[in-house]
């Protein structure tokens, strides 16, 4: 096995090698002038099982496209297998045509990576598992929510309540309160189409005089976490944390976060953020250990 760091998964790929005990085959790349991508395996992955790690975190059409030539390269220099590990999965929010007219973007994705020939995908907390049944490729969906409840644990928050939002499945929050111990519960939420707004339920929560830990897959402008944030504070919670996998932070996110009474933000390493505190190195070691035809831990952060 070949583990090949991509551009947008440097210092992941380096210690998913480091933690396999390989070198990691260097890919040599740059942008031209105008904006298009080049990319140089470093060494000889003919006859190899190759691992590509790119996560596709912001700018996410380039790292998508590296993505892609990376795998469809790897297949043509004759490596025996590969593997994309895509710690951060675009495009998996659009998983189905809302409003007619629309593009199935995830499904786009799915297409072009079956067409590049990948072997197996290796991916962590995808926006919606219960859709990856209906896809040729084979993916392998890893939960980093354990990660990050043990972060807290670590750091004083044993007992905290475990909060979700939408129509999560409630088993991830009850991943998390698993290690916190601390209860659990999902507030409901419901996305205007149109604007984009999304509203949170006003639910009665256990959280009065409690530490409590908000969940989500995904925080990019940080409106989403904010609302809940601002109901468990309603509500009478002591000290509030945000946590997500992928953040994907937008300039003022952090700031806005914290104004609304966030006293902590941690992610993970899936995309590069100064809030991912968490690395997912561990969970994508053990995937790669095991072999493609097992569907290993899949564990939602957000099923509908
Ligand atoms: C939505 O479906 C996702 O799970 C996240 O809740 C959403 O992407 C967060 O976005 P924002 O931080 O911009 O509210």
């Amino acid at each position: 096995m070949i583990i090949v760091p991509g551009p947008a998964s440097q210092e992941l790929g380096r210690r998913v090698a480091d933690l396999l005990n390989l070198k990691a085959v260097p890919m040599v790349y740059k942008s031209f002038p105008d904006g298009e991508s080049y990319l140089r395996f470093g060494g000889d992955v003919a006859g190899e099982e190759v691992v590509v790690i790119q996560s596709t975190g912001p700018p996410q059409d380039t790292h998508m496209i590296q993505l892609l030539l990376m795998v469809d390269a790897a297949k043509n220099l004759g490596a025996k297998r590969v593997v994309a590990v895509v710690p951060y999965l675009a495009y998996a929010r659009q998983d189905k045509r809302f409003l007619s007219g629309e593009t199935f973007s995830i499904k786009t994705i799915m297409t072009l990576l079956e067409a590049c020939r990948v072997d197996r995908v290796v991916t962590v907390n995808f926006h919606n598992p219960r859709i990856l049944k209906d896809f040729q490729v084979s993916v392998t969906n890893l939960s980093a929510v354990g990660l990050l409840a043990k972060y807290f644990k670590d750091r004083d928050f044993e007992g905290a309540f475990s909060l979700t939002l939408g129509k999560i499945a409630p088993e991830v929050a009850n991943q998390a309160d698993k290690v916190l111990k601390g209860g659990y519960g999902c507030i409901p939420t419901k996305r205007d189409r149109l604007t984009g707004k999304v509203k949170l339920e006003e639910k009665p929560l256990p959280v009065r005089g409690e530490d409590v830990i908000i969940f989500d897959d995904i925080i990019s402008s940080g409106g989403t976490i904010s609302k809940a944030v601002k109901l468990v504070n309603r509500q009478g919670a002591r000290r509030i944390c945000a946590a997500c996998v992928h953040p994907l932070l937008s300039e003022e996110t952090l700031e806005r976060l914290s104004k609304n009474g966030a006293e902590v933000v941690v992610a993970t390493d899936t995309v590069p953020s100064p809030v991912s505190l968490v690395s997912v190195t561990p969970i994508i070691v053990q995937a790669l250990k095991t072999s493609s035809t097992v569907k290993t831990e899949t564990a939602p952060l957000r099923a509908r």
